[in-house]
């Protein structure tokens, strides 16, 4: 255990968080899919975070100083006013580049499996995904060793850094920070979560109606469970290639040199994202992302992993139509003859998992200080 965690305490909206022996409650209805051992769950309990490290992230995940030309901070994509992402089909990127993937939120990040849509990271190494994104060309393009050197000029962030961590700004430190502070973003009194805890009438009756669906005649639940409503695994939607992803020159660009960097055989040729296949390398992955999280949706348009599909409605008809038409299609997706009404209950289910909008206070970025450089005797 880390020094500091004996001051630690349990962060924002984990006061809010009920935590009963929920086994039990978990599982109010009965499945309605013959062979459905998949159950939903409340978000669990939040895990201890040190308070001062955790601030201190705040205002590192706020400060453009981690960016290598200092203009974006992590709060230009995950911007807490849109579900702490960006509100884009596809990310923008560094300045002077283009992403060619949504940004997902940071919200209940740190409480999946995996992160990235191909997942390329465990969500139990925040500080990876953090440096992953300071060095990034198409992300913070930064080298860490400057951007120690901005943050040891400014004296507030080497007292807090001391307060934090018993010492000056590091690489590490910067990292850990971070990441404490994205542990701190969770969900907060989520409507399904309270249903799930036994408040009957948290959710109305078009969701109750759309949970029956969900693990009845849509199926949802057979990818879509376990308190992240995701089962950690990856698959292919058949989504249709997208031209927009090649319309836009810079992104483009980065397409291409990413999966060379990732040395995807034929990225030369790629026309899709290949997803898990740039993990794996495995032919038979191509086109497969990871199932997201469907918390937090109300907050996070556009949808999917291009953002293609406007609001939750346009993602329900997708479904109900029986997914898209490329080849890799996971075969489990068929035409569900959903009725509007159905579909409209549907989403309303999609909408209970949302809590309201997590929102904080945006902290002040300190200045730099000019430091004396001694008597000059
Ligand atoms: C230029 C836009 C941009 C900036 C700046 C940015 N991110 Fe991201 N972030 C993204 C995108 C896009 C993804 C998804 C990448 C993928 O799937 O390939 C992502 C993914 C993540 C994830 C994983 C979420 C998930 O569920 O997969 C975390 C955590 C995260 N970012 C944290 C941060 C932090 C911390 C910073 C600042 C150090 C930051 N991001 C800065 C765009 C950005
Ligand atoms: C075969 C597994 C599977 C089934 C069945 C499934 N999903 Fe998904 N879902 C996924 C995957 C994988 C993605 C991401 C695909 C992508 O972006 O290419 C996804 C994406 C989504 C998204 C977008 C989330 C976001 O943040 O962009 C929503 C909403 C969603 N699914 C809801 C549903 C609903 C509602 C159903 C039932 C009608 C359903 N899913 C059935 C695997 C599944």
């Amino acid at each position: 255990m880390k020094a500091g965690a004996l001051k630690s305490i349990v962060l924002i909206g984990s006061l809010c968080q009920i935590v009963p022996a929920f086994a039990q409650l978990s599982d109010p209805e009965p499945d309605q899919t013959a062979a459905a051992p998949a159950r939903l769950a409340p978000l669990p309990a939040a895990p201890e975070v040190d308070v001062r490290q955790a601030e201190l992230g705040r205002r590192l995940f706020f400060d453009a100083r981690l960016s290598g030309d200092a203009t974006i901070s992590c709060a230009t994509c995950h911007d807490p006013d849109s579900g702490w992402a960006d509100g884009l089909p596809m990310s923008d990127g560094y300045p002077g580049s283009r992403y060619f993937r949504n940004t997902p939120t940071v919200v209940n990040a740190s409480l999946g499996k995996l992160v990235y849509w191909d997942g390329r990271l465990p969500a139990a190494d925040l500080p990876t995904v953090v440096r992953d994104h300071i060095s990034e060309a198409h992300f913070f393009q930064a080298d860490g060793r400057l951007v120690i050197e901005r943050l040891r000029q400014v004296p507030a962030y080497e007292r807090e850094f001391r307060e934090a961590f018993g010492g000056e700004p590091t690489y590490g430190r910067i990292l850990n920070a971070v990441s404490a502070f994205l542990k701190t973003l969770r969900s907060r009194d989520v409507p399904f979560d309270r249903f799930l805890n036994g408040q009957t009438d948290a959710i109305s009756e078009p969701a109750q109606r759309g949970l029956k669906l969900f693990r009845g005649k849509a199926a949802c639940i057979t990818c879509h469970h376990g308190p992240m409503l995701s089962d950690g695994d990856f698959h292919s939607l058949g989504l249709a290639a997208n031209p927009d992803l090649f319309a836009d020159p810079l992104r483009h660009i980065t397409f291409r040199r990413f999966f060379r960097t990732l040395g995807v055989p034929g990225y030369e040729r790629l026309r899709r994202d290949p997803g898990l296949l740039c993990v794996s390398k495995d032919r038979a992955d191509m086109g497969k992302m990871r199932t997201p999280t469907l918390r937090e949706l109300v907050s996070t348009a556009p949808y999917m992993h291009d953002g293609r599909l406007k609001t939750l409605a346009d993602v329900v008809a997708f479904y109900n139509a029986g997914g898209g038409p490329d080849g890799t299609k996971d075969a489990r997706l068929q035409p569900l003859q959903l009725t509007d009404q159905e579909q409209a209950d549907l989403v309303a289910f999609l909408e209970s998992l949302s809590g309201p909008p997590l929102t904080i206070k945006r902290p002040e970025i300190p200045d730099y200080e000019l430091r004396p450089l001694g008597e000059n005797k």
